[in-house]
């Protein structure tokens, strides 16, 4: 199993995340973050830190969220990765709970 980031953390980025993280599994684009499902353990800790709410275990994701199940996995092997806390993107208070925004995804 792993856990999956998904459609809410497009333009917010919150990045509080990454700083839990015990393997370092989080890899960054410019508006999303995603997570390596083979680097992941599970450990579920990520999850109650997201601002967002954007972090879900993979077998309770949303039903209209399964794609990002296949994006995670495919991002967090072209994308860098991200260890430490950044700003939140400028707009992110904005975007907050914003659905479908999977069309404004920087890759
Ligand atoms: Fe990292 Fe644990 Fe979250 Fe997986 S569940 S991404 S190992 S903090
Ligand atoms: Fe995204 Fe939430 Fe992390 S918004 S960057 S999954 S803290």
């Amino acid at each position: 199993m792993t856990f999956v980031v998904g459609d809410n953390c497009i333009k917010c980025k919150h990045t509080d995340c990454v700083e839990v993280c015990p393997v370092d599994c989080f890899y960054e684009g410019s508006n999303f973050l995603v997570i390596h499902p083979e680097e992941c353990i599970d450990c579920a800790l990520c999850e109650p830190e997201c601002p967002a709410n954007a972090i879900f275990p993979e077998d309770e994701i949303p039903q209209d969220q399964q794609e990002f199940i296949t994006l995670n996995a495919l991002l967090a092997e072209t994308w860098p990765n991200i260890t430490e806390k950044k700003e939140s993107l400028p707009d992110a208070e904005a975007w907050d709970g914003v659905t479908d925004k999977l069309k404004y995804l920087e890759r």
